[in-house]
């Protein structure tokens, strides 16, 4: 299965009853598994979780830090843009060339990089006196 089809499948069983805009995610770890993740809403609003997040997390719980593709879909009129958080949260774990592929439910894809979607990024060469 595609990566992109992983994350059109996955979101499905998002938890959206809020903003009614379901989305999904997968991540592809270094071993190749596939990761995937939904948002998560909340009646406590900035208690809900990004799908990207959801997958991130999903990686980490499975014992992997890399990794190497991403896809997110959205029913969207252009592909779904990663929100700030989720593209720092990216970058946490991607080189700079990871491909990521964004999505619309109507079949429209973006593909572009992890390094694309956040130039001058924070890290930790930025903390090289701790
Ligand atoms: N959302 C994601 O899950 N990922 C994105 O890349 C963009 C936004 C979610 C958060 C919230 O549940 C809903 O979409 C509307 O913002």
């Amino acid at each position: 299965m595609s990566l992109l089809d992983a994350a059109r499948q996955v979101r499905e069983n998002a938890y959206a009853p809020y903003s009614k805009f379901k989305v999904g995610a997968a991540v592809r770890g270094a071993s190749g598994t596939i990761y995937r993740g939904v948002n998560v809403e909340n009646v406590a609003y900035p208690e809900g979780t990004c799908a990207e997040a959801g997958a991130i997390a999903a990686m980490i719980a499975a014992g992997e830090t890399e990794i190497t593709e991403v896809a997110v879909i959205a029913d969207c009129p252009s592909p779904v843009p990663p929100c700030g958080g989720c593209r720092q949260k990216l970058a946490e774990f991607a080189r700079h060339d990871a491909p990521v592929t964004l999505a619309t439910t109507d079949g429209e894809r973006l593909d572009t990089s992890v390094g694309a979607l956040l130039p001058g990024r924070f890290d930790i060469s930025h903390m090289d006196n701790v």
